[in-house]
């Protein structure tokens, strides 16, 4: 109840977007937009051989292969260890997340081609599809799920094929093995809707997945992502890293017999930059933000990231 409320509380309506949104047969109720920033932050992983990996500071080239074997590592405890450690909250942010998009092909539109990046288990993917058939009664759209690491998409292709998706229309979801960061099998303006949901910040260049997310992208075409952020409540915020740094890795621990790949998890959610900045990220790879440009989660323990390539 807590919580819905918070989430309620945090979606705003506003016209222009919607107008905006309309006229490319998709819609949003709770975007704001406001003048580009003309300062984005420069992204210091531009010219550094070294990158984080959690806390540790390790060379760019190390990073993918680490990354790589945490979700190797945890793709076949996913969904229980993520139910466990947000108390089913990430669900929650995952459907609110959807409803805002609020995507599907408006009457007398085209399919919109969805993709799905850092995808994994499907959760996203299989979302928007389910939410585009009920609202808008579009059973055309197709969504590409893209995703770095074989084991977590083995996770989504094995859903995938027990899911009604497969049954109706199978050639409407394709898996590909890409990194975000590059994405050379998606050909340049080719998307209406790029998502990515708790997958960037284990990028190595973030700036470079920004920058492919809006070359895949058709003019018109709508970045949103869902990730961790920062606590907006100096209280709240001690409570939960309090929690994270220390339940977690236990629960990953005891339920999954890997404390490293949780510890990494919540070291990886510290080091990702704030709403503010990741916002100035998304201008700096060409996107309109519209007014803030994010949306706090729960007081911030998740954000929702909007871009439009105009
Ligand atoms: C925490 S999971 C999120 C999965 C799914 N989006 C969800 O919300 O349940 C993070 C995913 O990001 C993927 N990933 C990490 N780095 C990536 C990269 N450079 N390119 C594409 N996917 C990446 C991982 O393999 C993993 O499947």
């Amino acid at each position: 109840m807590f919580l819905k409320s918070t989430l309620k509380s945090s979606i705003s309506l506003n016209r222009s977007a919607n107008a905006y949104l309309n006229k490319k047969s998709f819609s949003s109720s709770s975007l704001y937009f406001n003048n580009i920033n003309p300062n984005p932050n420069k992204n210091s992983s531009d010219h550094d051989p070294t990158t984080h990996f959690g806390f540790k500071t390790v060379l760019q080239d190390e990073k993918e292969k680490l990354v790589h074997n945490v979700f190797s590592s945890v793709a076949s405890s996913y969904d229980v260890m993520n139910d466990a450690m947000s108390f089913g909250i990430h669900r929650l942010w995952k459907d609110h997340f959807i409803k805002r998009l609020d995507a599907g092909m408006r009457p007398g539109g085209q399919p919109l081609q969805f993709l799905d990046v850092a995808g994994g288990t499907g959760d996203i993917a299989f979302g928007l599809l389910d939410h585009a058939a009920k609202n808008h009664k579009d059973t055309k759209s197709t969504m590409t799920i893209a995703d770095i690491n074989t084991d977590m998409l083995k996770e989504g292709q094995n859903r995938y094929s027990k899911s009604k998706f497969a049954l109706e229309n199978p050639s409407r979801i394709q898996f590909i093995e890409q990194n975000g960061e590059i994405l050379d099998k998606v050909p340049d303006n080719s998307k209406d809707i790029y998502t990515i949901a708790f997958g960037i910040r284990n990028f190595t260049n973030i700036q470079a997945g920004l920058n492919a997310a809006f070359r895949v992208l058709k003019p018109g075409g709508i970045f949103a992502c869902l990730e961790f952020s920062k606590v907006n409540n100096t209280i709240l915020n001690s409570i939960y890293k309090n929690y994270s740094f220390t339940m977690i890795p236990l629960m990953g621990q005891l339920i999954a017999n890997d404390r490293d790949s949780y510890q990494y998890l919540v070291e990886s959610i510290e080091k990702f930059p704030s709403q503010e900045n990741f916002s100035n990220m998304i201008r700096k790879a060409g996107f309109y933000v519209p007014d803030k440009g994010f949306e706090n989660l729960t007081f911030g323990v998740a954000a929702i990231h909007i871009g439009v390539k105009v």
